[in-house]
């Protein structure tokens, strides 16, 4: 098939329930690209989302899709459960894919789409989402030229009343937000390297909806993530402690999300006439609340997508991103299953 790249570029979205509608808007609104086709398996629905005076068609057949020569690549955001057997039909038809998180519902699935979309030479990019905002891409910048010093710890509280699924438990929902943040923020040295995961049912769901991962990152610091479907209130609060200065992420409150302290806890050991005592002094310094563009993540990652198309080049959230989340959720199965026990990315590597 001609992958020949004159923009715009010919995309299909595939899924139109809670997520998809947002891949449309931005691949609508984009003038790298041309939106043709919206497919659900609701075709009402689909229908209903791109509306009556819309140029893009609506399908219930993915093998339209497939079958319209100038769509080069496709956007899935159908439940996770199904991410799998799309993207792969998608991939052998030799079209670049666009994966919602998780990339699949298991790490052998992942490994087989990088496999496939590797041998085809296609883009197989990952809807990391926050890797796309441009406060995450400030901590990104803080944290490599290392105005935060060296990472201390990081908390991420991600709670919400709802929207319980039915194919996934809360961490392969909500933690693909925070794994692909750390992935995306931390060099490759402080990046994760086993997850103990503790998780409960309270309502019968058949699967975890509430989730305590406490993450232990290379280098010794450790991370914790709160990931609870059933919260009476909405939280995104996420607390990143350097050694130089610590910064605290309230993704709900657009006029300051983004606060940075300098403030720390220096000890020093001093010897005090043969007599060794531990000094700790407390720095308490200004906080600075940076101005950040306001810019959907969502316009970022279609771009993205279109620029790794064209450049050849793998997009800044590429199948191996995924896979590096996936390892970390199959980390924290494994760990619920063995009752909490610290389980090792080398462990579910192999
Ligand atoms: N990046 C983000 O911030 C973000 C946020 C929310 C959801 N998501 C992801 O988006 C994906 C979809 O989630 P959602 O909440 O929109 O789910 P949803 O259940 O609301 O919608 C899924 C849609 O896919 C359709 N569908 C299912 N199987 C299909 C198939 N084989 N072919 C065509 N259509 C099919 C369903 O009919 C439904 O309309 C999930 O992977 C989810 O993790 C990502």
């Amino acid at each position: 098939m001609d992958l020949t790249h004159t923009e715009p570029l010919g995309v299909a979205v595939v899924g139109a329930g809670y997520w998809g509608p947002n891949l449309v808007r931005n691949f609508a609104a984009s003038g790298r690209w041309d939106l043709r086709w919206l497919c659900d398996l609701d075709r009402d629905r689909a229908a209903a989302v791109v509306g009556r005076t819309s140029p893009t068609r609506v399908t219930d057949d993915l093998d339209l899709i497939l079958g319209d020569p100038a769509v080069v690549a496709v956007a899935v955001a159908t439940p996770a459960a199904t991410h799998t057997a799309v993207a792969l039909r998608c991939l052998e038809a030799d079209r670049h894919v666009l994966v919602e998180k998780p990339l699949a519902s298991s790490l052998a699935d992942g490994r087989k789409l990088v496999e496939v979309a590797a041998d085809r030479g296609l883009i197989l990019m990952c809807d990391h989402t926050y890797c796309y905002t441009p406060v995450v891409s400030h901590i990104a910048g803080l944290v490599t030229d290392g105005a935060l010093g060296d990472i201390q710890y990081i908390d991420s509280v991600r709670v919400n009343l709802g929207l319980v699924q039915g194919d996934i438990d809360v961490v392969w929902d909500l933690a693909p937000h925070d794994l692909s943040i750390l992935d995306f923020v931390l060099p490759p040295d402080r990046r994760p390297v086993a997850v103990a995961a503790h998780g409960s049912d309270p309502v019968g769901a058949g699967h975890a909806c509430v989730a305590y991962l406490v993450l232990e990152l290379g280098g010794g610091a450790c991370a914790h993530l709160h990931l609870n479907w059933l919260s009476p209130t909405k939280i995104r609060t996420t607390l990143l402690g350097g050694s130089r200065q610590m910064l605290v992420w309230d993704d709900l409150n657009p006029a300051q999300r983004l606060s940075i302290y300098d403030r720390g806890v220096d000890l020093r050991v001093a010897d005090d006439e043969g007599r060794r005592q531990t000094l700790v002094s407390y720095r308490s310094g200004a906080m600075v609340a940076p101005s950040l563009p306001e810019r959907e993540a969502l316009a970022g990652v279609v771009t993205e997508l279109a620029d790794a198309i064209t450049e050849r080049r793998p997009a800044r959230t590429d199948g191996a991103a995924g896979l590096r989340v996936l390892e970390l959720l199959e980390c924290a199965d494994r760990s619920m299953q063995a009752g909490g026990r610290s389980v090792t990315v080398e462990e579910v590597g192999n």
